[in-house]
């Protein structure tokens, strides 16, 4: 039985069956409708969501099968004090399969570890959120027709990113891919991603200024401040709008950069620049729906 905890549990080889997957299940729909047929789907967030959580249900429903959970802590049994480990014993027992999202790095690990059914971590904290990096990979690669010889930069808050080191953890596997970190100083990628990337000698910079180095990128993966994970709310205020991407910034990006954004947004990109075809984060929802469906059809190993 597999699970999925980071993008690295799947090899660059089976992330290209996926997306062959994916792409196969937008193209012919009625094909899989009934290929998750009495399968049940536990969503278990201990965290707010609406794309994820969603996205996941959807894909469920889509394949024919049906869903159950919970969609905050305080409507489970966490709120008594129940463990995640005791939690995913009783939910192995209602579901085939469940998603799991939680504020602690490594909960949807334990649960794993514990679980007789597969677990996804659908977001842990500051960590990792495998899924989001699925749907950011399959909507690249569908626009730009390939995975390697990009300039990514990613600006925001590159330090409680989960979405930011999932991504960059996938990408060191392509070639000729070269990192540019856009963030204050309090908000740094963190250093054990830094020394990956030095270990490895893959290319990266940090820098401070998104309108100096702008110019230079293939794609620009915005991220909001992770206001939930500050320890004081001074901090947040004084950093939530350090960036905000406008018209006016985006004239000075190549006509063929792209624009991703996990969502939600807050204030980062301008609403002005939603009409830009460069602006792509709303189709990025579309292609996690999608590759939901290939990643669930893929680790309850049923095949159409
Ligand atoms: C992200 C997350 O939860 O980490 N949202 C998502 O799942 N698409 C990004 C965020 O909350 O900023």
């Amino acid at each position: 039985m597999r699970h999925l905890m980071k993008p690295l549990d799947f090899s660059v080889e089976e992330l290209e069956q996926l997306f062959d997957l994916a792409d196969d299940i937008q193209k012919n729909r009625a094909k899989y409708a009934h290929a998750c047929d009495g399968k049940i789907l536990a969503t278990c967030f201990y965290e707010p969501s609406t794309r994820t959580r969603l996205s996941f249900e959807s894909a469920m429903l889509s394949l024919g099968g049906q869903v159950l959970g919970f969609a905050s802590a305080d409507s489970s049994s966490a709120a008594k004090g129940e463990s995640v480990a005791d939690t995913i014993r009783t939910v192995s027992c209602f579901a085939d399969i469940c998603a799991m999202r939680h504020p602690k790095e490594g909960a949807p690990m334990v649960a794993a570890s514990k679980s007789r059914i597969p677990v996804i971590n659908a977001g842990d904290g500051g960590h990792e959120h495998p899924t989001q990096t699925l749907t950011d990979l399959l909507t690249i690669r569908t626009l730009k027709g390939r995975l390697n010889n990009f300039t990514i930069g990613f600006c925001g808050d590159l330090k409680f990113g989960r979405t930011v080191h999932s991504l960059v953890h996938a990408l060191m596997r392509y070639d000729n891919i070269r990192f540019v970190f856009i963030s204050p100083e309090e908000l740094r990628i963190p250093s054990y991603v830094r020394e990956e990337l030095k270990d490895q000698n893959i290319p990266f910079e940090e820098v401070i200024d998104l309108e100096a180095a702008i110019g230079d990128l293939d794609l620009l993966y915005m991220t909001r401040v992770q206001r939930e994970r500050f320890f004081n709310e001074e901090d947040y205020v004084r950093l939530k709008d350090f960036y905000i991407l406008t018209k006016a910034k985006m004239k000075k990006a190549r006509p063929d950069m792209l624009v991703l954004h996990p969502l939600p947004r807050v204030n980062e990109i301008s609403v002005e620049v939603d009409d830009d075809p460069r602006a792509v984060y709303f189709d990025q929802v579309q292609y996690g729906r999608y590759v939901r469906m290939a990643l669930i059809l893929t680790l309850l190993e049923i095949q159409v």
